[in-house]
């Protein structure tokens, strides 16, 4: 049976097709997206630039040669593409297990298309089995985390780690997502949140799943 790591190595080599030559691109952040970052380099494609999201796939595009461009730089990118923790079935989506979804929702706001790359056990009907990432300013977490659990999740500071922007993250567990979009708006109104892994107004326009049978082309429906 293929492992995961196989299933989002499949997903990361077809992904490969959808992105255009001579083209501004963005890159997401995690072991998938490292799959990816790999089999563009071997497909040869010229990239015009790539902007980045962390530290991790900067080293990546360093060491395949693959040229890097500011965010500043660019006004628009063809595609943009990332992994994700879990997507549904309109391409929503859970993402921040990395702990880079801030950048990644940034970068994602100016491709003209999102191409999601997972494999198979992210595919889900609905989403919140995965804890939702909060991005917080360090001195709100407490405040923040009560009044996450008045939206009736459990949060989890995640212990010793600081994002790429010196925040902090609070997990919270135990959430019915019923409504993506609007628990997105409503927890990034909260004071002190900086951003929230649901991708619902970012949703992904086409996903491409590793499965035992192959990678499959999914668009939202
Ligand atoms: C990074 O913070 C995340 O948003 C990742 O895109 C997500 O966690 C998927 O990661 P993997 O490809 O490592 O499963």
């Amino acid at each position: 049976m293929a492992s995961q790591d196989e299933l989002k190595r499949v997903a990361a080599e077809k992904a490969v097709e959808f992105v255009p030559e001579n083209e501004y691109i963005g890159i997401g952040t995690g072991t998938t997206v490292n799959f990816f970052i790999e089999a563009l380099a071997n497909s040869g494609k010229k990239i015009k630039g790539v902007v980045s999201t962390s530290h991790e796939t900067s080293k990546l595009l360093e060491k395949y040669e693959i040229p890097e461009v500011q965010m500043n730089e660019v006004s628009h990118l063809a595609v943009y593409v990332d992994g994700a923790d879990e997507v549904n079935h309109s391409l929503q989506m859970i993402k921040g297990g990395g702990g880079a979804h801030l950048n990644e929702k940034i970068v994602a706001n100016i491709a003209d298309k999102f191409i999601c790359i997972a494999d198979e056990s992210k595919y889900v009907s609905r989403l919140g089995r995965f804890p939702l990432p909060v991005e917080v300013i360090p001195m709100a977490r407490s405040m923040v985390s009560r009044k996450l659990m008045v939206l009736g999740g459990q949060p989890e500071l995640r212990m010793d780690f600081v994002t790429f922007n010196g925040h902090q993250i609070v997990d919270i567990h135990g959430l019915n997502i019923t409504q993506p979009i609007s628990l997105e708006d409503e927890i990034n109104k909260i004071p002190g949140v900086v951003e929230n892994g649901l991708f619902g107004h970012n949703a992904a326009d086409v996903l491409v799943l590793g499965t035992k049978d192959g990678a499959k082309v999914i668009t939202p429906n």
